[in-house]
């Protein structure tokens, strides 16, 4: 009877031993969808940690990772990364390049974050706080030097209003007083150049830092703009750099008119980002819109420069 059931229990995970698609594997980015706020602000999640493993599957430090910017569109570009089958994702943003007290946990904690995966699956991971971390591109340089990356960007401004919303309805939640937009980005008459949304859009000033340790054709930029407009051209380009075979179509993506956004169709479900992705935005008056795209647009050139690549920014 033993030998019956442990044939029986052979047969059943041969079957199972490369599957292009592993629920188990999968599991993590639907609750990443349900509960963003566990997935994005918190760092105790180590629900992976108990799980035992699938047969023949391990857990692999990332062979990439998405380093930001932050209100890019990180969390889109990861979720529908997600429906390529010789991809994983980890559901939570790890923080560990950037926080030393995770970063002193050293490399094997880092692992015990991500899911399982199979030989032919690549493990991603996004923290989008990585590409404005002085100390990141280091440390990961010296975890893997030839690693690939990838950088989701959008328009400057629409970054800075992107963030301020965000914080302006994490504060309300709170409740904690909020200001209005202008009332913080000028102070005194001017730009007020100090405020953090406004320095976390200068991409040539972090882009830098990132090409001291890693050569162009290691980082792949996102369009976040067109990943709203058109998210399969985008994907398409990832999968090239990725060097994967195109598996993701146009059929994984339909526009949801409410939302005003699109959303993801894989595995026989269709799922919209959450909630606090894709609100709507303040309107911004006008003089100070002008500021705004006036002071990036010398960082803006820069940074076409340094990338020979060319984007639709104000
Ligand atoms: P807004 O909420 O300001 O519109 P991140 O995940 O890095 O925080 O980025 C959030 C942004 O992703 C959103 O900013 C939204 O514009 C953008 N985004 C891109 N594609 C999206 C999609 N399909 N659904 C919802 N938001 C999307």
């Amino acid at each position: 009877m033993a030998i019956l059931l442990l044939f029986a229990l052979l047969l059943l995970t041969q079957g199972q031993a490369f599957p292009t698609e592993n629920p188990v594997l999968k599991n993590a980015s639907a609750l990443d969808t349900v509960y963003p706020e566990i997935a994005e602000y918190s760092n105790t999640s180590e629900q992976y940690s108990t799980q035992a493993s699938p047969l023949g599957s391990s857990r692999q430090i990332p062979q990439t990772i998405i380093v930001g910017v932050r209100k890019g569109g990180t969390r889109a570009l990861l979720e529908m990364l997600d429906i390529h089958p010789n991809i994983v994702v980890a559901a939570t943003e790890v923080h560990f390049f950037d926080w030393d007290e995770n970063y002193v946990k050293g490399i094997e904690w880092y692992r015990n974050l991500m899911p399982f995966s199979y030989e032919n699956q690549i493990t991603i991971e996004k923290t989008p706080g990585y590409f404005t971390a002085p100390q990141t591109p280091e440390r990961i340089h010296e975890m893997n030097s030839s690693i690939k990356l990838l950088l989701i960007l959008r328009d400057p401004t629409e970054r800075v209003i992107s963030d301020y919303t965000q914080v302006y309805y994490n504060r309300l939640e709170n409740r904690k007083p909020v200001q209005a937009f202008e009332d913080i980005v000028i102070k005194n008459g001017a730009l007020n150049t100090k405020y953090k949304a406004i320095q976390r859009s200068l991409y040539d000033l972090h882009m830098e830092r990132w090409l001291k340790y890693f050569t162009l054709d290691q980082i792949h930029i996102v369009d976040g703009n067109n990943l709203i407009k058109s998210p399969l051209t985008e994907l398409q380009k990832v999968e090239r750099f990725l060097d994967l075979p195109p598996r993701i179509v146009s059929s994984n993506f339909y526009f949801n008119q409410t939302k005003g956004f699109y959303c993801i169709r894989s595995d026989g479900k269709e799922r919209c980002l959450h909630e606090s992705k894709g609100r709507p935005h303040p309107v911004v008056n006008e003089t100070v819109l002008e500021q705004l795209y006036s002071y990036f647009r010398e960082h803006n050139k820069r940074f076409y420069n340094m990338v020979n690549q060319s984007f639709d920014w104000h």
